[in-house]
């Protein structure tokens, strides 16, 4: 597959950063993400790029995720996504770390390097010290046929497009979708049923026009990042899939508006931070309505107790059985989706802090769009 970029694509056009402009791409960069990958006739997915036979797949007793920043975050996404639709064990690791602490390589595990440039110094000496000692490495990439792409050699384009902005976020979205392809087909060859993975499929295709009506709710994201904009620290908690959301959030939210943000399993809280929890640290809540919803309450409960502010990002259901500051509802996915779509909200948060601070939003100080040095 080929694509070319038009001129346009470089372009802020109406909007005034870029950052901007690549979260109102997401819903297209997700239909080329989807393109010509979804196999409805078996209700699986087709990744031309993998070059693994469903034999050698089949092969693979654990997965090992690797990446830097947002390409490691997404990492940790895909981690739940293959364990969940899977059950194959997966982790994911930031690939500084792996690289330096001469890592254990396992014939039967699979080793993913995720990077939206392809250039990251960290993430390509990572593959290379996989492959040096004889380990398989797939890449999901963006952009195609940088050094990591090349170095991999088998993979899956993420599609998503160029993205301009320093912070990731159409192409982090992309790329926890890449995962989920990657996880549909794996799973499928496991103990999916056609079932599942028909709704799966659906769920996919209805990630653009759900991501739709979660950007027409600006204005009122608009107007809660007015308040926290106003202090200097936040948390950002979650449990399960929703604790890399938590840092995807945090992470965003530190990158470009300069606040300490600092994102908590959602169960650690009680082991630390909530010494720091009073009417100065707003605390963001990622809650999804799933079986852990009860305990997020609780945690909700424990912040309040100690009068911290929380907004809670949640989906349509009951009222909330706790008092909270304000609430963010998005639509409902298939549960392992369900991640991607709480993100959403967490993105227009970070810019529109950013916006009220009055900051360099798509070339925050001291960060690169890529950093190819050690
Ligand atoms: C830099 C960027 C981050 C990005 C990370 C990994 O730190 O500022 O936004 O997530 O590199 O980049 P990659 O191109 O490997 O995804």
């Amino acid at each position: 597959l080929t694509l070319t970029w038009t001129h346009e694509s470089f372009d802020k056009g109406e909007f005034s950063h870029y950052m901007r402009k690549e979260i109102a791409e997401q819903p297209e960069a997700i239909r080329r993400t989807l393109s010509g990958r979804l196999e409805s006739r078996f209700q699986t997915t087709h990744i031309g790029g993998l070059e693994m036979a469903a034999r050698e797949l089949l092969e693979v007793k654990r997965v090992k995720i690797l990446g830097c920043g947002s390409a490691f975050i997404a990492g940790a996404l895909g981690a739940h996504l293959i364990e969940q639709l899977a059950r194959v064990p997966a982790s994911a690791e930031p690939a500084s770390e792996f690289r330096y602490r001469n890592p254990v390589i396992e014939q039967d595990t699979l080793y993913i390097a995720v990077s939206q440039s392809g250039e990251t110094f960290d993430t390509l000496a990572a593959v290379q010290e996989v492959k040096r000692k004889g380990g398989r490495v797939l890449g999901i990439v963006n952009v195609v046929g940088s050094t990591i792409a090349r170095e991999c050699g088998r993979g899956i384009y993420v599609h998503a497009g160029p993205e301009i902005a320093v912070v990731a976020t159409k192409t982090f979205t992309c790329t926890v979708v890449a995962f989920a392809l990657l996880a549909i087909h794996l799973g499928r060859l496991h103990d999916l049923s056609t079932a599942q993975g028909a709704r799966l499929l659906a769920a996919l295709e209805a990630l653009p026009g759900q991501i739709e009506t979660i950007l027409h709710q600006e204005a009122r994201i608009a107007t809660l990042a007015q308040t926290i904009a106003k202090h200097e620290n936040a948390y950002f908690v979650g449990r399960a899939a929703g604790y890399p959301i938590a840092m995807e959030g945090a992470l965003k939210l530190k990158e470009i508006s300069y606040l300490h943000a600092e994102a908590y399993p959602a169960s650690e809280l009680k082991h630390g931070p909530l010494a720091l929890i009073s009417p100065q640290t707003p605390t963001v809540i990622v809650m999804p309505r799933d079986d852990l919803f009860a305990k997020n309450v609780s945690t909700i409960e424990e912040i309040r107790a100690r009068n911290g502010l929380t907004f809670v990002v949640t989906q349509p259901g009951d009222p909330l059985p706790v008092a909270v500051d304000a609430v963010i509802e998005v639509p409902k996915s298939e549960p392992a989706l369900d991640p991607l779509l709480l993100n959403i909200p967490l993105q227009l948060l970070a810019y529109h802090v950013a916006l009220a601070r009055d900051r360099n939003i798509d070339q925050p100080r001291n960060l690169a769009k890529s950093v190819t040095v050690e």
